[in-house]
């Protein structure tokens, strides 16, 4: 089933379309990432999605309770972290500050007031916020900016919970790693439009990237099986369009030492790969 459908959507200022035609679903349960460059259009369709703007034409909706982080947070500068999530729960007739703020690890900040709080706080306050309104689909513009490691790590297990409980998200982002990890689906966009969409492993295992001091050899013997293989830097072969199996097979029977075979780095190279061809 899908959580959230977007079908034909447009949206017109004046001469720019920001975004022109554009339709994806994402089922419920998934955590999926929306990728493109600046200005492709993916603020736009979020705002669509959240009831702020409204589409030239086309359609996005979806189903059921509705949260999210876009760009303003609304908090106020003079109120504490438990102010604002108390406020919160209170609009959403549910949820308990304090619980919130335990769950999203900033208990240290409660008393904190929002002025006085860093970007990358006010960012996980601002979800631990949208968290309390229990929505089924999540809705987040560039959730990882401004977040250190150990909030990175954070935002990933509250979002994998979100969807381990049926819950869906939609997360924009630049930082590719850390859409692979956390995703399981994506959509790509370019000026306005789809350039790409599904379960993340799919689209990743077209292209597997490899380590080794053996490279040359191995780059070879790719080659000699017909693989689609290139180097990509000193050491590092990426095979595009086959099977982790096949590719495995290979690396076994060239005795090749690997230090490393994977897709991670491999979603910069699709991405640039489809966004440049765009
Ligand atoms: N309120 C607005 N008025 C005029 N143009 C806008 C407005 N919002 C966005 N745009 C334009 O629409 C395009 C898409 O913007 P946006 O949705 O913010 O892209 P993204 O979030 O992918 O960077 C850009 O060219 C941007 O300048
Ligand atoms: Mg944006």
């Amino acid at each position: 089933m899908d959580a959230l459908v977007v079908e034909d959507l447009s949206k017109r200022y004046g001469p720019t379309a920001a975004v022109d035609g554009l339709s994806f679903a994402v089922p419920k349960g998934s955590v999926c990432g929306f990728l493109g460059p600046n200005g492709a259009g993916k603020t736009t369709t979020l705002r669509i999605l959240f009831g702020l703007t409204r589409a030239t034409a086309g359609r996005a909706e979806a189903v059921g309770r509705v949260s999210g982080v876009l760009d303003r947070d609304g908090f106020h500068p003079a109120r504490t972290a438990r102010d604002e999530l108390a406020l919160a729960a209170r609009r959403n007739g549910k949820g308990d500050a304090d619980a919130a703020l335990a769950k999203a690890g900033l208990e240290a900040v409660a008393d904190r007031k929002i002025g006085a709080c860093s970007f990358g706080t006010r960012r996980r306050l601002a979800l631990a916020a949208a968290l309390l309104a229990e929505p089924e689909v999540l809705l987040l513009d560039e959730p990882a900016t401004g977040l250190d490691p150990h909030a990175l790590r954070a935002l990933r297990g509250q979002l994998r919970d979100h969807a381990e409980r049926g819950g869906t998200v939609l997360l924009s982002s630049h930082v590719l790693d850390e859409v692979a990890a956390t995703c399981d689906r994506v959509v790509v966009v370019a000026q306005g439009r789809r350039v790409a969409e599904g379960p993340l492993d799919a689209l990743l295992a077209q292209r597997i990237r490899l380590r080794s001091p053996d490279a040359h050899e191995l780059l070879g013997a790719l080659k000699q099986n017909g693989l689609d293989a290139t180097t990509d830097g000193p050491g590092t072969v990426i095979v595009s369009g086959a099977d982790p199996d096949q590719v495995g097979r290979v690396v076994r029977d060239s005795r090749a030492i690997l230090h490393e075979m994977s897709t991670q780095g491999a979603l910069e190279a699709l991405y640039v790969g489809i966004t440049e061809a765009s």
